[in-house]
């Protein structure tokens, strides 16, 4: 948590939320600045992570296992003193709703305690003794090294601590660069990270990526990139590394989940949840549900009532209670969006909700989208916000053989009723995906259920169970029968 070599030199933070200025003029709200970072100071991050590491004889790799949950617990408290801060940071640097902002926290905090617990389990597991063969073994847990931990926008504090917590528990050591919108919101724990570790094992970052992150990557003494974001970021800083071979991947990238309603769907259940599937926190989700595949029995019934329902959400600030969609923290967000709804008009789709696409400053309200192809850039790219395509199916090997043919594989939600039709879809499914959601919407939670998925969209997997493992290596010492 200290900041090396700091020129002085600073970055201004704002918000997409709009204020009025003095002389009446409203535009976004500056919100404070954080440092401006150059290589060298990157570096200086680096070379202290690697000292605290010590090639694996450092003060943390080597620390009793008591006293590294004692570090933990210390932070994890005085965490818990900076909750108001926190949570109005997070709503105003990346437009988060109060309450999801509070349950970001929240879920955090409970994310570390419950990362305590599982450690100190998997501690007890390592007392055990295993004897095959006549050799006798005590089998544990150990740290990689030196991780590089990058979080994503939309969950600043509780993705980058999904990473770093792990990481650090397990006596590896750690730079984390916060996302560019979240960024702030760091800045009221850095006391506690001070006062909590040992010098070194926990290391900040700012700037953007090419900058600082990819320069620390050259060195090649990171032994495990942790990055919740795009695939782009992930491959450039992988692309960096000169022994790949040594470097550990722990990504959560891109998702295209789709939704499938079958004929006999409950549709009141089926568009709620495509309703907080799709538009929660604007989309902004790698979980969100990005695709909706609906059979052609029931989709003039589905696009209506769920168009209807869409236009009745109502945009505004994330403090008021009534709101669901709320500014976009990236400002080339809504011309992105409006690219993609270009395309699909000009390729045949249509808007069919009424408000669809409307554009404000910072906001496009979301367009619905019928029916879209596959030559559309809507059905293949990512959009990460308020535009849901809609595609309509006689047999379910469209949606299948789609999936299939996808880049992505993490989840899908199935909507229907009957078990004689579900339960055979279900071991496809699960072959494509890794987690399928029956009539509910997709999500990552509960935190102990793993998080992780196919082909472009996952390396390891995530989970306070899982993240332990996926940050360490099994190691053992061995004796024989005499
Ligand atoms: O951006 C992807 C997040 O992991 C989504 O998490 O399902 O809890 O909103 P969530």
């Amino acid at each position: 948590g200290e900041l090396k070599k700091w020129s002085g030199k600073t970055t201004e933070v704002y918000s997409s939320i709009i204020s009025e200025g003095e002389n009446g003029v409203s535009g976004p709200t500056l919100l404070g600045s954080i440092p401006y970072m150059t290589e060298e100071g990157a570096l200086e991050a680096l070379h202290s992570a690697c000292d605290a590491y010590g090639k694996g004889q450092g003060i943390w790799p080597t620390m009793k296992v008591t006293d590294r949950v004692s570090c933990m617990e210390r932070f994890v408290e005085q965490m818990k003193l900076k909750r108001d801060e926190v949570v109005k940071l997070l709503m105003w640097e990346i437009g988060k709703s109060l309450p999801d902002s509070e349950k970001e926290f929240d879920r955090t905090v409970e994310y570390i305690y419950d990362t305590i617990e599982d450690y100190k389990q998997l501690d007890r597991d390592s007392a055990k003794f295993h004897k095959h063969q006549g050799v006798h073994a005590h089998i544990r847990r150990g740290p990689l090294g030196v991780v590089l931990c990058l979080g994503p926008y939309n969950y600043p504090l509780n993705e980058t601590f999904a990473l770093l917590i792990p990481a650090l528990i397990m006596g590896n050591t750690a730079i984390f660069k916060p996302a560019k919108h979240g960024v702030l919101l760091i800045t009221p724990l850095l006391e506690a990270f001070k006062s909590s570790f040992p010098r070194g094992v926990v290391n900040i970052i700012y700037g953007r990526g090419r900058e600082v992150a990819a320069p620390i990557m050259k060195t090649g003494r990171i032994d495990v990139l942790a990055l919740i974001g795009n695939s782009k970021s992930a491959i450039a800083l992988q692309d960096q590394h000169p022994h790949k071979n040594r470097l550990r991947l722990v990504l959560g990238l891109e998702a295209k989940n789709p939704a499938i309603i079958l004929p006999d769907a409950d549709l009141d259940l089926a568009i709620d949840e495509c309703i907080a599937g799709t538009l929660s926190f604007n989309g902004q989700r790698c979980t969100a549900l990005k695709i909706i595949y609906v059979h052609e029995d029931v989709r003039e019934e589905f696009n209506r009532r769920f168009s209807a329902k869409v236009d009745a959400l109502k945009f505004g600030n994330p403090w008021d209670p009534e709101v669901k969609l709320t500014p976009l923290p990236e400002p080339g967000k809504p011309a992105y969006i409006k690219e993609l709804i270009d395309d699909a008009e000009a390729k045949g789709a249509s808007i069919i909700n009424e408000r669809g696409g409307k554009t404000t400053e910072n906001y496009i309200f979301p367009a619905v989208l019928y029916p879209v192809t596959k030559n559309m850039r809507v059905y293949e790219e990512e959009q990460f916000g308020p535009v849901i395509p809609v595609l309509s199916f006689k047999s379910i090997d469209e949606p299948l053989d789609d999936m299939a043919d996808s880049s992505y594989g993490q989840q899908v939600s199935l909507f229907g009723k009957n078990v004689n039709t579900i339960a055979p879809l279900i071991d496809t499914l699960v072959n494509l995906v890794c987690r399928v959601n029956l009539n509910s919407s997709c999500q990552r939670g509960p935190d102990v259920y793993p998080f992780t998925g196919r082909k472009d969209s996952a390396a390891s997997t995530l989970s306070v169970h899982d993240a332990l493992r996926s940050f360490s290596i099994r190691t053992f010492v061995a004796s024989k029968d005499n």
